[in-house]
Parts: C-alpha cells; structure tokens; sequence
C-alpha cells in the first residue's frame, strides 16, 4: 500500500497536484488511510484532521464519534499522530533515544513522575481509572489511562501513528476553503518516509503546550558557562524538558528556577543527592515541600564566577542551574516559513481586534473564541480549532468538553454566535482578566481565577449546547459536583494520601472501589478522615506547602 502510494506520488507534478480532480485526491487516499478504517461507502461529506493524540487528540475525537451516527456517518475522521504510540507527555522516550539541545526531546515526561492531582479529577466524563490505582499514580497508569480510552471507544482505527503534519495551508475560495496538508509517515526504521499530501475541510489542533522550552535570558550566561570551576564538570544550564534523572545532579551545586510543577518536583528529586540546592521563586511563592532546599529571588544575571540575584546576593559555587521556567505556544505546521496561517511574534503590537492573523506572542494564541474557535480574519471559526490550549484545568475534562463544542460547531456551524458576538466575547474575556489585575496577553490561556474559573468554563461550554438544543439538557452540570469539591480539596487530599501512605493504608482505602461515584465517595472519606486528624494533631500538619500548584512548568 505504501509503495502504491509513493509510486502515485512520484508521479505527480507536485505544482498542479492541489487541483487535482477528486478521483485521484481519492486514490491517494485510499492509499494510505489505516488499514482498519472502513472507506466511507460514499464521498466524505465532511473530512476533519486532528492534530495530536494526547488527552486532547483523544478527547475530540471521542465527541465527534458521539455525535448521532446519522450526522457523522459520512464524515472522515483523520487523526495524525507524529510519535509511535498515543499518550502525548505521558508516553516516555523511546529506549535508548537521548537528544541534546536544540534538539528537543519528544517528551518532557521522566521515570519518577507522579500526578500531582488525585486521577479521579483528571479523567474524562464516566472512564475512570481501573481499580486499585493509587490516587496519585505513576506516569504509566496516565499513559495506559490513555491506551485504555482509545481501545475502550474504538478510537484506534482512526489514529494515525508515526505520522507528522508538517504544513497545513488554509486555501479560502467561495466564503469557504480547505486545508492543504503535508504528512510525513514513518512506518519503521528501515521504511523509507512517506509523504501524504491531501486536503481537509476541518482542522482540530491538540499539539500541546508542554514542548518548546521557554529561556530565560540573563546577561552573562556565555561567560558563567565558558569558566566552570577547576575539577569540576562543565557548568550548565538545563531545562526541565530535558531532565530525566535526578543522579546526574548528585554532589554538584545547583539552583532550580521556578515554583511550577517541574520546579517542585526536580528540587525535591534532587535533594538528597545534591551537595546543595537553591530554588529561585518569587516572592509569593513557596518552595518545594517535604524539602530544605533554600528560597533564593530570581536571578538578575550572571558573572564569569557567580550567579547573582535581584536582591544582590551571590552565589559562587553553583554548577548547574535548572530551568522550571514553562513552554512557549508554538505551531510550526502553520507558522512562517510552512505555512503563513499563525504569525508567530514575541513582541507583536496587534491584539485580539487589530490581529490580521492567528497570532501567537508564544504565551497566548488570538483572536480565539473560547480559547477554541478561530477569529481570525483569514480563517473561518470551525475551519481551525484548538484542544487543549486552557491552563490551569483538568485536562481530559475540559478537552472533552471543548471536543462537544467543536463536535458540534462542525456538524451545524450556526450553533455558534455571530463573528462580531465571538469577538465581544474574547474582547470582555480579556477587559476582565485586565480588571483582575493581570495582563491578557502574557496570562494567555490561563484561568487566572483557578479552580473555579477553570470548572465553570467548562460548564459553560455544555451549558450553550444543552441551551441550544445541540445535546439534551439533563439538569446536571458537566463538571460533576464531587470533581469539584475534590479539586478545591487537593491539598488536603494530598496530605491524607501521603499519611495513608506511612500508616501503610493505601491498599486498604483502594480496596472495592471500581466505579466513579466510589471513586468521588473514597476522596470525600479521605478528605475527612485527614481533616479530624489535622483538627486534633495541628502541630503536626506534614507539609506547611498550601495550594497545588497547577502549572506543569
Ligand atoms: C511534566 C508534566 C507533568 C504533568 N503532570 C500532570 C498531572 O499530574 N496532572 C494533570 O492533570 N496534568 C499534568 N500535566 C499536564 C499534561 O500536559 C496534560 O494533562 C495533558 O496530558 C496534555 O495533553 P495534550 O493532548 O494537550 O498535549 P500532549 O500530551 O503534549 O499531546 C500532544 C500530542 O500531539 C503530537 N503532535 C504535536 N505536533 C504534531 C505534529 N506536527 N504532527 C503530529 N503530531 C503532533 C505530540 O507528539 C503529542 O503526542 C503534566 C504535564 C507535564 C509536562
Ligand atoms: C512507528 O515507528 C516505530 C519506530 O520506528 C516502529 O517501531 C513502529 O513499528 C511504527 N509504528 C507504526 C504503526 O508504523
Ligand atoms: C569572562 O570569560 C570570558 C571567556 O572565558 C573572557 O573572555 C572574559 O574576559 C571574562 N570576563 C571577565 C570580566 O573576566
Ligand atoms: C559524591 O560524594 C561522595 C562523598 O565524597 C562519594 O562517596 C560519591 O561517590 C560521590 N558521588 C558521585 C556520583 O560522584
Ligand atoms: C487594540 O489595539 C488598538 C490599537 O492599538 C486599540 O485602539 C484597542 O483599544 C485595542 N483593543 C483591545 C481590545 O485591547
Ligand atoms: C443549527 O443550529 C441552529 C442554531 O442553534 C438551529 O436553529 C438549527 O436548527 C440547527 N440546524 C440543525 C440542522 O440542527
């Protein structure tokens, strides 16, 4: 089939192929969809690419398999997946496979990471995670969690693996138009690449936001690298998309930066090997818990001999300094010089009504509806659409809840308000977040008003399809009432598992629960089996750390 498909191309003028008749578009086709995907009997009336098969990919692609058969049944459903399995972040590093900077990594994932919310929140609507997994699990049961749902709801015969989208071009033509795609498949090692080029009328972008490193810059860097201390190894920077094991750190001095999740956790990991290790925070944050590792300020800049910080203290003997310090949203598939849809501009001056593109400042992408549907002059709301940009959130919970939007918005596309309504909307989304104190445009996509904010979005969301008659209205809120409380209780919940844990009760808390409401019903018990405790043991409340910190940076 391969081979089918590379002969046709290599018998193609690659300029005219765009205007191909439909028939030979349909070959091609044929030729390199899944084995396992039935062609649709007739001509697709629709044909939607994803973009991704992390919990993002995934969770669209369930909510447009949802829709009734009798809206869907002739659409295509593509999704293109550029690594071997799905899982996105959760899947590890292929054995063996090390890559150095610039080259980044294809994951940030290391082999000692654990959630840091209790699974029941982070899963999509009624598939839970099997029983007696540990509230705060590994990273393989979240990357199996993944395998499971796309088995459980069939969604395999649609994915594509080892498939990368390398350009997507927005062609606008009668009021419409349609994506121009280029796709590399790698079907093993020894294969040669194949390239699919093909057309799609929707496409759903659910790359994630957890890649491309963002670095700080402080004056001195070179020097301080270039003048390592006498006998000791090199001096390095390092972010934490390329940190795996906490070993490499053991007996150097190092500062990690930042209070994010990545921060916390190589802090906390590297301790007890390190001979001394600082963590550079602002002044509102905390440190990582159950650690001694020393506050320092943000850096200021660098010496050939010294790290030294804003409040002008110096440090001389650091050999390695750890970058917490987040992600840049990027899209190189439809970002200069592949394709011209997202104009990509740390400094850009435009905003959400001046933008003549997608733009992205690389902490926030606009003008989009909802975080989701594109505004942007060029490109229609339901011709380009966003999983999974929201931070701060559950993930599988508000991709599942964007993926009934869009699901929806694809199949009846005046579900959605006017252009000028969107626009209003994003605009006073933005007055709102300025009047909260912050600036829209470096906050990006995240929910600054946390929990809260990150559950009524989702509601709000299912809410306007119930009220539009697009899905029947139960009477129930998405965001179920347990999943709520047992987010605004993760704190505590994490000190009732870690006591659980040295009382060794674990296994006898997880015993019996399978279902969801067993699952909502064991996080309830825990939270007050630890508040009575800590009610009547004050002085002995573990950790003094008092908010989860949500930002995987
Ligand atoms: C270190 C770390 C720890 C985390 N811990 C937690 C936690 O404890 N709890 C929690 O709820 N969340 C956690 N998260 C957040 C996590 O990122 C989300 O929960 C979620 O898994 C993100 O899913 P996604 O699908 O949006 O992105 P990703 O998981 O990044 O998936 C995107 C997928 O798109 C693919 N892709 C990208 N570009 C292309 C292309 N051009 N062609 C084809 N495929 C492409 C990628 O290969 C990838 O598989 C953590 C994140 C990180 C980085
Ligand atoms: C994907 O690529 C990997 C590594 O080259 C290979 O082992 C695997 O078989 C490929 N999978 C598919 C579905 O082509
Ligand atoms: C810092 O180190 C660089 C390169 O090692 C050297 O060229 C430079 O002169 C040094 N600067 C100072 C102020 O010592
Ligand atoms: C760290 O130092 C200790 C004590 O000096 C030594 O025993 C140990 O081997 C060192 N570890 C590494 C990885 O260098
Ligand atoms: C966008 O920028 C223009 C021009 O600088 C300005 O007049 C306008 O108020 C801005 N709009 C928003 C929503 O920030
Ligand atoms: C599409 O949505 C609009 C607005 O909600 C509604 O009036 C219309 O009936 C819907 N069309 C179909 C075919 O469902």
């Amino acid at each position: 089939m391969v081979n089918v498909l590379q002969l046709v191309l290599s018998l193609l003028p690659l300029s005219g192929f765009w205007d191909r008749p439909q028939s030979t578009l349909n070959v091609l086709h044929d030729a390199f969809v899944h084995d396992s995907v039935e062609p649709p009997p007739t001509e697709p009336t629709k044909s939607i690419a994803i973009v991704g098969a992390g919990s993002a990919g995934l969770g669209v692609l369930k909510a447009i398999l949802d829709l009734p058969e009798s809206i869907r049944e002739d659409w295509e459903v593509v999704l293109y997946e550029q690594r071997r399995a799905v899982g996105g972040v959760w899947l590890p590093d292929p054995p063996g496979y090390h890559v150095e900077p610039p080259e980044v990594p294809e994951t940030p994932l290391y082999p000692r990471l654990h959630t840091n919310t209790p699974h029941p929140t982070m899963t999509y609507p009624h598939f839970p995670f099997p029983p007696g997994t540990p509230l705060y699990p590994d990273w393989e049961a979240v990357l199996n969690y993944h395998v499971d749902f796309a088995a459980h709801y069939n969604l395999t015969p649609h994915i594509n693996l080892n498939h990368t989208v390398v350009f997507a071009k927005w062609h606008a033509h009668d009021g419409t138009g349609d994506w121009h795609v280029e796709v590399h498949a790698q079907h093993g090692e020894d294969e040669d690449e194949v390239v699919i080029r093909r057309t799609f009328d929707h496409l759903i972008v659910a790359n994630g936001h957890n890649h491309y490193p963002h670095y700080p810059t402080w004056d001195g860097t070179k020097g301080w690298l270039a003048n390592s201390q006498q006998g000791k190894p090199a001096r390095q920077i390092l972010h934490s998309v390329y940190y795996r094991e906490p070993e490499k750190f053991a007996n150097l001095s190092v500062i990690v930066v930042g209070s994010g999740a990545s921060g916390r956790d190589m802090a906390q990991q590297i301790e007890p090997l390190a001979r001394v290790v600082y963590q550079s925070i602002r002044e509102t944050k905390e440190t990582a818990p159950d650690t001694t590792v020393t506050p320092k300020p943000p850096i200021a800049y660098l010496t050939n001999y010294s790290v030294i910080f804003e409040d002008g203290t110096e440090l001389f003997d650091i050999d390695a300094i750890l970058l917490g310090t987040g992600y840049e949203f990027r899209i190189p598939f439809l970002s200069s010089p592949q394709s011209s849809v997202l104009l990509t501009d740390p400094a850009t001056s435009f905003n959400s009504s001046t933008a003549q593109t997608l733009t992205t400042n690389l902490r926030y992408i606009f003008p989009l509806y909802q975080h989701i549907f594109s505004l942007a002059p060029t490109v229609p709301p339901t011709a380009l659409t966003f999983i999974g940009l929201p931070v701060l959130i559950a993930n599988c919970p508000s991709d599942f809840a964007q993926g009934q939007i869009v699901a929806h918005a694809l199949a009846n596309a005046s579900l959605l308000p006017s252009h000028d309504e969107m626009l209003n909307d994003l605009i006073s989304r933005e007055r709102s977040v300025s009047a909260r104190g912050y600036d829209p445009y470096y906050e990006g996509h995240r929910l600054v008003d946390g929990d809260t904010e990150a559950q009524d979005y989702q509601d709000s969301l299912v809410d306007y399809l119930k009220k539009n008659g697009a899905i029947p209205d139960d009477g129930r809120k998405y965001v179920e009432p347990w999943r709520r409380a047992s987010r605004s209780q993760a704190p505590l919940l994490l000190r009732a598992w870690k006591r659980a844990g040295k009382l060794g009760e674990q296994e006898r808390w997880l015993a019996g629960i399978e279902t969801e409401d067993e699952w909502a019903d064991l996080m309830a018990r825990l939270a007050e089996w630890q508040r009575e405790w800590e009610n009547t043991h004050p002085a002995l409340v573990a950790s003094t750390y008092s908010s989860p910190e949500w930002l995987y940076e």
